[in-house]
């Protein structure tokens, strides 16, 4: 049986286990993937193990996806300016190609599942930090009207928009410096809601038509929805459709089928 996995720290509470199974059921794939916590400073020596053992694909998670890009043996073009890789295929000689689904994700989440297209949208996303640099290619490339990195350390979002500058109209700006207009997206990528802190955005930038969409997810409502509910927002939705899509991804890189993820999401939600 083909052996897969998610290393990260911690891990206890993945969903991946439950969710790469529900895919292997429904698309008959022979398959085990197990939640592996690896400890800080350990992921290399993992890795190398479950390449020994014969393991054949890998989903990495905070705080590893950096050491899994530097890793891999090779990357996607993708993966390579993501600076973060959450997918590893290992190939027959054990060789390891860096894969990122987070961008993906997100944007079959928003597109398919919510049924909000990107394109013309006047979109800010929150945070810098590696979250938000794995998704800001796939966002441009969605062609919004503008796209605004907004950070409580700006220098922080400067550097992105040098990055991405290419792909589409990004611009960078501190919290302070949004003014009064809002906005048709607003992105939550920082790692505020892990300890139930929100960005502190100006309230302007809600307004009765804007999508609140939290990257974070958590079996309730996290502190962004309920922020963003509380403004006044048209609709606020945490990141469970962008895990299962972000997994679906990464299966149909180890499987060569895709699997649907509208039955997944429900009954995770359920
Ligand atoms: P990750 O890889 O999860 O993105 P990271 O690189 O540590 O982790 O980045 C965390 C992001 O969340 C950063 O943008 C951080 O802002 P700073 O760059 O100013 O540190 C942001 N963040 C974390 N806690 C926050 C808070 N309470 N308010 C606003 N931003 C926060």
């Amino acid at each position: 049986m083909d052996r897969y996995a998610v290393m990260g720290n911690p891990i206890a509470h993945s969903l991946s286990p439950r969710i790469h199974g529900m895919f292997a059921r429904q698309t008959g794939q022979d398959l085990s993937y197990e939640a592996i916590l690896v400890p800080v400073g350990g992921f290399a020596a993992a890795l190398r193990q479950f390449i020994v053992e014969g393991g054949r694909g890998l989903n990495v998670t905070v705080p590893f996806k950096g050491e899994a890009w530097a890793l891999a043996d090779r990357r996607s073009a993708r993966a390579e300016r993501a600076g973060a890789v959450n997918t590893l295929i290992v190939g027959e000689a054990g060789t390891t190609l860096g894969e990122n689904t987070d961008g993906i994700g997100l944007i079959r989440d928003l597109s398919v599942n919510l049924d909000y297209p990107l394109t013309d949208r006047r979109i800010l996303v929150v945070g810098a930090g590696g979250a938000v640099r794995g998704v800001l290619q796939p966002l441009l490339e969605a062609g919004p009207a503008a796209l605004i990195v907004a950070n409580r350390t700006v220098s922080r979002a400067h550097a992105l928009r040098e990055l991405f500058a290419g792909f589409g109209p990004v611009e960078a700006r501190g919290f302070d410096a949004l003014g009064e207009q809002s906005f048709d997206l607003i992105v939550n990528g920082t790692s505020a809601g892990i300890r139930g802190e929100v960005p502190a955005l100006p309230p302007a930038s809600v307004g009765p038509q804007t999508l609140c969409y939290d990257m974070f997810y958590a079996p309730t409502p996290t502190a962004f929805v309920r922020w963003a509910r509380a403004q006044g927002a048209g609709r606020a939705v945490d990141g469970l459709g962008m895990l299962v899509e972000q997994a679906a991804e990464s299966f149909r890189l180890w499987r060569g089928v895709r699997p649907e993820t509208g039955p997944v999401i429900q009954a995770l939600r359920d």
